[in-house]
């Protein structure tokens, strides 16, 4: 029987999402990869139990994550009960639609219909009675935004879920819907986009917008579905996500993007770091950002992105050379 470390809640760091009442662990646990049906289910449970022996409160899934689709949750939901059932009051369990679920004009985007059939089968499939969160998966342009997150304001009053979240809305489309969530009276909870040092767009408006608005972010790939860790720096292994090109492709595994990899790696070494602990520790920087939300294939790499912690703080000087070194910038990678 799993008993959960007595001493999870010590080390880990908590922040509050927006001006909420709820507090995210700064590194968040998802299950977009390697939980699925043709994952290995005992390294799944390790890994779960490890993130909330270490203090990781937050898990987060979607319909289609697996595969198959669908088979994340189901997975999720044996551990859930094998594992975490006294637990539940402790954990914030997230789930979301808004991609490609099940074949028709119904299991797909932002309509009323596909988004509340699709949480009543995430809550069966994971035998749970409620999610914490669940979100708009990205936004539907053939939608009115409207009838999108009426659906999250019908989810939440009718106890499915707790809170309402957005994923992947820009800064325009994030403004709108949190006025449209709060004349509901669901205010929104968060905001799910990416966001690492390769990929910058939520510093264009988007973490403005929720700063402005007290909704928190979670931000999804912080370390570029492994780019920005050791993984890559001596080829694709094997067993990695690369080697499956398919979400992250061997081209994108190029030498050009090495050699940022590897100065990228000397900085973190300069600062006692992995490279996967720098990356999260570069996102957590901005007190906007509420929660990394990393994925991982291995035990170890749940202990790695949470020893990013003891190393929050970013010289004024490393952050420009970590800037001019993916500008492609060398003279701003020694600034005097
Ligand atoms: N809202 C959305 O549209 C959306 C989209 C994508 C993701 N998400 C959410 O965000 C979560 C995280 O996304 P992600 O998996 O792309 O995140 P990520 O943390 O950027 O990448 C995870 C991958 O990086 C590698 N890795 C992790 N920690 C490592 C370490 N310490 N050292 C070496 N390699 C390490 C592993 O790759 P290997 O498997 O190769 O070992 C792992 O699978 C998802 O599970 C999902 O919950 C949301």
């Amino acid at each position: 029987m799993y008993v959960a470390e007595s001493k999870r809640y010590d080390s880990m760091q908590y922040r509050r999402s927006g001006r909420s009442g709820i507090q995210l662990p700064a590194i968040s646990l998802g299950l977009w990869h390697n939980f699925g049906g043709v994952d290995h289910f005992e390294n799944c449970r390790a890994m779960l139990r490890r993130a909330f022996d270490l203090g990781i409160t937050h898990f987060d899934l979607a319909n289609n994550y697996g595969p198959p689709y669908g088979s994340a949750e189901e997975t999720f939901g044996q551990i859930f009960k094998k594992d975490f059932l006294p637990y539940r009051d402790e954990l914030i369990i997230s789930t979301k639609a808004g991609y490609d679920m099940w074949p028709g004009p119904y299991g797909d985007l932002g309509s009323r219909k596909y988004l509340l059939a699709s949480l009543d089968q995430s809550l069966k499939r994971m035998g749970i009675a409620y999610v914490d969160i669940f979100y708009h998966h990205r936004p539907d342009p053939d939608t009115p935004m409207e009838e999108s997150l009426g659906a999250l304001d019908t989810a939440v009053r009718s106890g499915r879920a707790l809170y309402a979240g957005i994923s992947n809305y820009d800064a325009e489309q994030a403004s709108r819907a949190t006025k449209i969530l709060r004349d509901l009276g669901t205010p929104c909870l968060i905001h799910q986009p990416k966001y690492s040092m390769f990929v910058r767009e939520p510093e264009k408006g988007l973490l403005d917008v929720l700063g402005k608005e007290g909704v928190g972010s979670i931000v999804f790939s912080p370390l570029a579905q492994g780019l920005l860790t050791n993984r890559y720096l001596q080829g694709i292994p094997s067993d990695s996500r690369a080697a499956r090109d398919f979400f992250l492709k061997k081209k994108d595994v190029g030498e050009d993007k090495l050699t940022k990899i590897r100065s990228l790696n000397e900085i973190a070494k300069q600062r006692g770091q992995t490279l996967a602990e720098m990356a999260v520790a570069w996102v957590l920087r901005d007190p906007r950002v509420t929660s990394a939300l990393v994925g991982t294939s291995k035990v170890s790499q749940v202990d790695d992105n949470v020893a990013a912690l003891k190393n929050l703080k970013f010289s004024a000087e490393e952050l420009s050379k970590i800037d001019g070194l993916l500008a492609g910038n060398p003279s701003s990678q020694n600034p005097r």
